[in-house]
């Protein structure tokens, strides 16, 4: 099969600068490296390609320490080599987290050792690419003392693909790279999309869809269903997946799957999926087996019930955590867990609350198998939300959060949305739950069961992202699952020095624009207050959740000719009321409510003065048209780089920002007119027509 030619992201691996490479090449030309397990095929595999690029020589590969030079880099398991063994104490290195790695200069019988340890094959590959990764970013490794321990246990990617139709729900990246239908013929790009994975410290992708009854909201016909997500756990299917496998285990990555409840009827043949049959636990427990037996290392289960159309404990009447547990119970004894999603709600009341009813009251109940993922904030990946009560209302139960890499509110493919401040604040926020400074990252990071999800971005495109800029989310959400604590500048740094080089026009110009791109996305597309969910969806059409759309759904933001925003305070919805103390006094009242979700909690006159005096009305006006500005700006900073780029990102990226500075201007139209006609509250400054 012949594949397209696609780009390496940031794995470019471009000569580095002239005055550098000696140095480098000093430390790294000869390398002694372990054959102790497959992933280190990939270490070395890596490494020849990694040094080749950036040093213009691939290393020597020896497999005893070479006596001849002054210095070389070994990489290996604590006791199993003696430029390590007998260097670095093996009990720090044992002593690692799974993933950790040690990366250290030492001296080792007169000759200068670059070590690279861990306890386990995947640290190894981890500690090679930030090894690699120091050398693209231009770091000196002449005096090493590196410890690296991933917070996250566990940071998995969830690929909302559907898997033969190659279709991606949310996804504008092109088809699924995934191919079904071929496996389990491998592809180059399984390979290289577990380099980039790896090289961030992913170990784990769900290859499937949560939806995997597609599709949900329309009559399923036979040859949909032939071709759906839950297929996947058939025999022959698994087989394919165990290919799948093969390639991301050489990389430390695990394989996981998206299933569907009701399983048990549409595969086993019984006529129930009841969590208390005998029979539906018996069921789940061989299928488990089955899949051990077929991929030794599978990741677990990954589970969407009563949700959106798809079938779920609720139907035999029984609660999330008994729906869970059946599925939980049969991965004892395995290493393996079932993530079980929070994402639930039904059509009426304040969506908001919803979630925390259905899960809070059931903390303790789930079984040790099992977390509970939930979404970053209460409704659904919006430009900004409030984080989700539910971080701070279940210390008995594994939690794990589930953020969008994709962009689907966020101008989608289009729009270079950096999601990394919002993900930064997002991990920040303090929950309370066990008094004040329980940010959610603390939460998340207490057992060996949590970790964190993202919904995947990639696709057939060359540029993989649907916009060249936008692979910088892929790499930051890899970056911050590892190190929560990593600043958003740190990040977008290291991405555009391995993205773009190091010519500081370029670095300045391009950490900017994804900088200051998430505000820009705020305000256009929501007037910067807290109004979310304003978009386009169309029951009949593509869902396109892109176009603007205030009129669709007025319950979300609640625009009436008095006021506008949801009251969701404890006398509204109550939403306010589930955060810990003292958040809920805090959101309740619209003087201490943060500017930026007031009109999340708040139901309020059009002309309720703001801190600095403006009325709502008028800043929703006046951030509207900041963030179309905003947009105009970004754009001229990427046109400005012409010639600094090389042509081809620089053109691709350019016609996104044309289209991108139009959609922005027509979310402001849109909304500033909607607002207007409810309002009939002039503009100051008579931008936005009248009538
Ligand atoms: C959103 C999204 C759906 C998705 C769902 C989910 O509603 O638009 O496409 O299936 O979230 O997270 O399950």
């Amino acid at each position: 099969m012949v594949e397209t030619t696609y780009d390496d992201c940031w794995l470019r691996y471009d000569r580095v600068e002239e005055t550098l490479r000696a140095a480098y090449r000093e430390r790294l030309s000869h390398a002694y490296v372990s054959e102790g397990a497959p992933e280190l095929g990939a270490v070395r595999a890596e490494l020849r390609r990694g040094l080749e690029g950036m040093l213009g020589r691939e290393p020597h590969l020896w497999q005893h320490p070479p006596r001849s030079v002054d210095s070389f880099l070994v990489i290996g398991h604590p006791e199993e080599m003696r430029p390590i063994s007998e260097t670095i104490d093996p009990e720090e290195a044992w002593d690692l987290a799974d993933g950790g790695f040690l990366l250290r200069t030492v001296e080792w019988e007169g000759q200068e050792c670059t070590v690279l340890t861990a306890s386990s094959d995947r640290g190894l590959v981890y500690g090679t690419f930030h090894l690699l990764r120091l050398v693209a970013t231009g770091e000196p490794i002449d005096d090493l003392d590196v410890c690296e321990e991933p917070a996250n246990a566990n940071r998995i990617v969830n690929h909302w693909d559907n898997p033969f139709r190659r279709s991606v729900e949310r996804g504008y990246a092109g088809q699924s790279i995934f191919d079904w239908e071929r496996l389990p013929d491998l592809r180059e790009r399984y390979f290289d999309y577990a380099r980039l994975l790896a090289s961030v410290g992913i170990d784990g992708i769900v290859p499937n869809n949560v939806n995997t009854g597609i599709p949900p909201r329309s009559t399923a016909n036979d040859a949909v269903a032939e071709r759906a997500g839950w297929q996947l756990l058939k025999r022959e299917n698994l087989e394919k997946l165990e290919a799948l496998a093969s390639v991301f285990r050489r990389y430390g990555i695990r394989t996981y799957l998206s299933i569907n409840y009701a399983a048990p009827i549409r595969l086993g043949g019984l006529d129930t999926a009841d969590p208390h049959d005998p029979e539906v636990q018996q069921w789940w427990q061989d299928k488990v087996d089955e899949i051990y037996e077929i991929v030794p290392d599978f990741g677990g289960f990954l589970v969407k019930a009563d949700s959106e159309g798809q079938p779920g404990p609720y139907d035999y009447d029984r609660s999330h955590a008994e729906g869970a547990n059946v599925l939980g119970e049969a991965f004892e004894g395995h290493d393996g867990r079932v993530w079980w999603r929070a994402f639930v709600y039904s059509e009426h009341d304040d969506r908001a609350v919803q979630a925390y009813e259905a899960f809070a009251h059931l903390d303790g109940e789930f079984h040790e198998k099992v977390t509970v993922q939930i979404k970053n904030g209460p409704i659904d990946f919006q430009q900004r939300e409030p984080v989700s009560t539910l971080f701070g209302a279940m210390p008995e139960t594994d939690l794990g959060c589930e953020l969008q890499i994709t962009g689907e509110y966020t101008g989608q493919g289009v729009h270079p949305t950096s999601h990394v401040p919002m993900w930064k604040e997002v991990l920040g926020f303090d929950t309370h739950a066990d008094g004040e400074g329980t940010p959610v990252k603390d939460v998340l990071t207490e057992r060996d069961g949590q970790g964190i999800a993202g919904v995947g971005i990639v696709g057939e495109d060359p540029n993989w992202t649907g916009n060249y800029l936008l692979q910088s989310n892929l790499y930051g959400f890899g970056r911050l699952c590892w190190n929560p604590d990593l600043s958003t500048e740190e990040i977008t740094d290291e991405w555009v020095r391995q993205t773009f080089g190091h010519d500081e026009a370029v670095v300045d110009a391009v950490s900017e624009i994804l900088l200051d791109s998430w505000q820009a996305c705020i305000d256009y597309h929501t007037g910067g207050i807290g109004l979310m969910h304003m978009m386009y969806n169309g029951e009949k059409t593509l869902e396109n959740h892109y176009d603007p759309a205030p009129w669709e759904w007025p319950e979300y933001h609640g625009a009436t000719a008095d006021g506008i925003g949801v009251d969701r305070t404890t006398d509204g919805s109550g939403y306010a009321a589930q955060y810990r103390e003292p958040l809920t006094d805090f959101y309740d009242d619209p003087e201490t409510c943060p500017e930026e979700l007031l009109l999340f909690f708040h139901h309020l006159p059009w002309e309720y003065e703001l801190e600095d005096g403006t009325t709502v009305i008028q800043r929703l006006y006046d951030d509207l048209y900041a963030g179309a500005a905003a947009v105009d700006e970004l754009r001229e900073r990427w046109l400005a780089l012409e010639g600094q780029v090389d042509e081809r990102r620089h053109r691709h990226v350019a016609e996104r920002f044309d289209e991108h500075a139009l959609q922005a201007k027509r979310w402001r139209d849109t909304l500033c007119e909607y607002f207007y006609e409810k309002s009939e509250i002039p503009d100051e400054h008579g931008r936005v027509p009248a009538g």
